[in-house]
């Protein structure tokens, strides 16, 4: 009996969530359309392929071990540094762990937001080819690269729990998604023709912008109210966000927050390189990455930061407009 109303409790509820998921398309649509009225044809990507962005609420989780390691999943993505810092044996231990953002930092909502970077369908898409590695990356394996790189820290063991943790929770919220799917809110973040930057212009703006979350020194405010932007508490200079084009997408995309997408690429290209000219932790393996050729030129690394500091950078190179 029980089981038969929780069945058809659960059918309304996937019933009400696609009408509201087909309301807000419909509004979108609408929106769409007045913006673009030259344009005959509006596509709203989610319901051309059918798969809507709607994770299973963290109220639903199962009971036992499962729901549990869900939740712990959660925690971690949602709050990593307080989390893996707060259980290293000592103060020490935890900085060479992870640095002082979460993955909520750049996948908003701890990746639940669709505009945000979602990770919602990451367990239905990975394992999956991946040019900077040059090989069939798994789930666990890209988590590992974004601890790595975005963190700054050191990978999760193979059999450490605390993997599991996050890829029972990243399943959870693939729920539904079918294997292979092409997910329209993937790459949102990226910029395709990056302007010719500049700094002075970006460093005024963000005076203006975005210094009363990200702070004047760009340590910012803390990893879910306004994440560290550069300096020892920030990714190094091999996380995909240190590349021109995704720094000023991630921008012009997502930020300032409350007024996403009022930046021109423009000034978003400005800021992009104002934030990048700062120094921040070094990536070692620089040389070991995109094995098999396909190294994107708009890598912000050591020698760049330098070179904008000094004023001797060739944007065009950099931004493959030669
Ligand atoms: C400083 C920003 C930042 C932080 C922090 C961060 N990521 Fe990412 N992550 C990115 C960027 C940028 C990408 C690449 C997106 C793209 O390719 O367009 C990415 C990609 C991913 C992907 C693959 C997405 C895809 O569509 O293939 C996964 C999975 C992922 N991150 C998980 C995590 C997890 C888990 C954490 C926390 C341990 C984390 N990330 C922390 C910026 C970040
Ligand atoms: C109201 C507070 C607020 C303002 C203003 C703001 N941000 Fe953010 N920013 C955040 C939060 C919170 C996040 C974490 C992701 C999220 O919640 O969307 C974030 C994330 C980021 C990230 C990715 C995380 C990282 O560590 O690199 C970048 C880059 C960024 N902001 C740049 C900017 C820029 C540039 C401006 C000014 C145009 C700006 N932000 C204005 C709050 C803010």
């Amino acid at each position: 009996m029980r089981k038969t109303s929780t069945l058809v409790l659960g059918f309304l509820l996937v019933v009400a969530f696609s009408m509201v998921g087909m309301m807000a398309n419909q509004l979108k649509a609408n929106k769409e359309e007045a913006n673009k009225k030259e344009e005959t044809t509006v596509e709203t990507p989610t319901q051309v392929a059918g798969i809507v962005h709607n994770p299973p609420s963290l109220d639903d989780v199962p009971d036992g071990p499962l729901g549990e390691a869900i939740l712990r999943g959660y925690e971690l993505t949602n709050d990593t540094s307080n989390v893996l810092r707060s259980e290293a044996p000592t103060a020490a231990d935890g900085e060479a762990r992870v640095n002082e953002l979460s993955c909520t930092s750049c996948h908003a909502g701890a990746g639940m937001e669709e505009e945000v970077s979602s990770l919602v369908g990451m367990a239905s898409v990975y394992p999956m080819y991946i040019g900077r590695s040059g090989q069939i990356v798994t789930l666990e394996e890209r988590i590992n690269g974004c601890m790595v790189r975005s963190m700054n820290g050191q990978k999760f063991a193979d059999d450490d729990e605390d993997l599991d943790a996050m890829v029972a929770y990243l399943t959870y919220i693939s729920e539904g998604i079918p294997v292979g799917a092409d997910l329209p809110w993937r790459h949102q973040s990226n910029m395709e023709d990056v302007p010719v930057p500049s700094v002075a212009d970006g460093e005024k703006l963000y005076q203006q912008s975005c210094i009363a979350c990200h702070a004047a020194d760009g340590a910012g405010t803390g990893s879910n109210t306004g994440p560290a932007l550069w300096g020892d508490g920030s990714f190094n200079d091999g996380a995909g966000i240190s590349r021109m084009s995704k720094m000023a997408g991630y921008i012009q995309h997502n930020m300032p927050i409350g007024a996403a997408g009022t930046l021109t690429d423009q000034e978003a290209s400005d800021l992009a390189a104002f934030i990048l000219s700062h120094d921040r932790p070094e990536w070692k393996n620089h040389d070991k990455d995109w094995p098999a050729g396909g190294r994107p030129t708009d890598i912000i690394d050591k020698e760049r930061r330098e070179q904008i500091q000094n004023g001797t950078i060739d944007w065009n190179e950099v931004l493959g407009k030669n």
